[in-house]
């Protein structure tokens, strides 16, 4: 293919890519077409000063935004070769897509890409069964095939030192009252086409539990509805902590969520442990591994639940003005 993408192509990969979760669910993204290619920016009018001061986890919800796009235009028949930061000089333009040679989707292109839809972060208890051999094989493959590594926790004691690590990490976090504002900022009682609905955002903390919920003013749990008391823990890691192998960890992690999805699991993600940095160092000794991690998941068999709303796809495109 020598032509570029159209605006019909961008409008129908940009409604998959908005569906990749974002801290707060802020939704930091913007697409646009440029010379025939589809970009996609970090729009600074959504960044979280207090909760992500360095851009990662806007890196992070924009890699995983990347990821839908390129699954999407996949699966329409038109791949894309991405290049991640073209413009030195505009560290905001996260990625430039432009047409590759069109292919038919491999089915384990449409199976990724019908759970889009259906993924969300599932904040409440889940079922005690263990995730199977099989699933957490394909979890890790998920992390392999974009270049970074997922590591499971396996075992009570190094279950419980990461526990450890990850409420620490909330202790400092929820000292801090610019941080405890912000988040209030994105939590929604009433619907909304962005932030944190309070039925997305699971029970409130009780002292038993073993790792920390970030608190979006969820609903308090049944009496005996306690968490899971083994969770499945996972750690996703990049060999490198640049912006770049940020916005690759954002595409592996929609990938593992994607696989999870598509396997019937569920996952919630929490990311305290590694907004503290000596969380994250403790974090990343404690694992042993080459490289820096990027997110801690719990993943398991969930109850069924809704996904998070969504802006109109148009409100995050930029389309070129066509003269009347
Ligand atoms: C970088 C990043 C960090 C996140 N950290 C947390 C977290 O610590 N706790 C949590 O409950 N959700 C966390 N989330 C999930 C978002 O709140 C969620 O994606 C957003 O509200 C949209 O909802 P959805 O995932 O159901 O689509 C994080 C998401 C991203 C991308």
């Amino acid at each position: 293919m020598t032509t570029g993408f159209t605006v019909e192509q961008l409008r129908a990969a940009a409604t998959d890519a908005v569906r990749a979760p974002s801290l707060h669910n802020t939704q930091p993204w913007r697409f646009r077409l440029r010379d025939g290619g589809i970009e996609l920016s970090v729009d600074p009018l959504r960044r979280l000063p207090v909760t992500d001061p360095s851009g990662w986890g806007t890196r992070i919800a924009c890699g995983a935004a990347l990821f839908n796009l390129r699954l999407a235009l996949a699966v329409a028949g038109t791949p894309a070769t991405v290049r991640l930061r073209p413009y030195p000089a505009d560290p905001d333009v996260v990625a430039r897509l432009v047409p590759d040679l069109p292919r038919r989707p491999t089915p384990a292109e449409q199976s990724l890409s019908a759970a889009i839809h259906r993924r969300f972060s599932n904040r409440a208890p889940f079922w005690p069964d263990p995730v199977p051999a099989e699933a957490r094989w394909r979890l890790g493959e998920a992390a392999r095939a974009e270049q970074c590594w997922l590591e499971l926790v396996i075992g009570t004691g190094a279950v419980n030192a990461l526990a450890e690590v990850a409420r620490s990490a909330h202790r400092v976090l929820e000292r801090d009252p610019a941080y405890a504002a912000e988040r209030a900022e994105w939590m929604r009682a009433e619907p909304s086409p962005d932030g944190v609905p309070t039925a997305a955002g699971g029970p409130p903390s009780e002292p038993q539990d073993l790792l920390p919920q970030r608190g979006f003013g969820g609903r308090n749990r049944a009496p005996g509805r306690d968490f899971e008391p083994e969770p499945l823990v996972a750690v996703l890691g990049s060999t490198g902590n640049t912006a770049a192998d940020q916005v690759i960890a954002g595409q592996a992690l929609q990938r593992v969520l994607l696989t999870a999805t598509d396997a019937g699991l569920s996952v919630s993600l929490i990311s305290q442990p590694i907004e503290v940095p000596g969380a994250r160092e403790a974090l990343r000794l404690s694992l042993g591994r080459f490289g820096t991690p990027q997110m801690v998941m719990r993943i398991g068999y969930g109850q069924p639940g809704t996904a998070t709303p969504r802006r109109p796809v148009d409100e995050v495109l930029d389309l070129p003005v066509v003269p009347a």
